[in-house]
């Protein structure tokens, strides 16, 4: 069994994403970093401690090869956090399918699709482990003037989704 923890951060090219990377390396942790360019952000480089992944999140292939690099480079899986998000603003009438479909491609497969493969991991290394997923406190309350109603359903499906994994029909708690 790893004696090092190994934390998965999706989003994690940029912003809150690429502060969690440096915050957990500097903890000690084996760093599994992805986003659609992170080898070509210029931010971070492959070392010891830290693996890249390029990949866009709502693709199944990309979380695979995420998980994949954990279990291969670093011998586990204990922490992920979905980071990666899309945030489109404007009026409701003004959203069209193709906008959806990016929305619940990024916000919502791509929280599946990496959580699906932690959680069975996690299970398998029985040693139990953490899955955060960063939401957006407007998903709960809206601003008036801030026009980004369908990018809230889409950030917000992993609230729901959480409460349910916490009571699976395996009496496991997941969430
Ligand atoms: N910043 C805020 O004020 C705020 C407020 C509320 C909630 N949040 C949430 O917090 C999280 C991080 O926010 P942030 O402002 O730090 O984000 P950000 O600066 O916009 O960065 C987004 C990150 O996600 C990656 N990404 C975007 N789409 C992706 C995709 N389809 N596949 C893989 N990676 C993708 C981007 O890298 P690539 O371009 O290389 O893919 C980038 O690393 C998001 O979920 C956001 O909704 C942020």
């Amino acid at each position: 069994m790893a004696t090092q923890k190994t934390i998965l951060i999706t989003g994690a090219s940029q912003g809150i994403g690429a502060g969690l990377v440096n915050t957990f390396l500097e903890r000690g942790y084996n760093v599994v970093a992805t986003s659609r360019r992170i080898t070509g952000s210029g931010r971070f480089r492959e070392a010891g401690h830290l693996a890249l992944v390029d990949g866009d999140i709502g693709e199944a292939a990309t979380a695979a090869k995420v998980a994949q690099t954990a279990i291969s480079r670093f011998g586990s899986i204990d922490a992920l956090v979905n980071n990666a998000g899309l945030f489109l603003t404007k009026p409701f009438l003004e959203f069209t399918p193709d906008d959806m479909r990016k929305l619940s491609s990024t916000n919502i497969d791509g929280f599946i699709h990496l959580t699906q493969l932690a959680i069975k991991q996690m299970l398998a290394q029985k040693s139990g482990g953490s899955i955060v997923s960063i939401t957006t406190s407007l998903a709960d309350h809206p601003i008036a003037g801030v026009n980004a109603s369908l990018s809230m359903v889409t950030k917000a499906a992993s609230t729901p989704s959480r409460r349910a994994l916490r009571w699976s029909s395996s009496r496991r708690r997941y969430g």
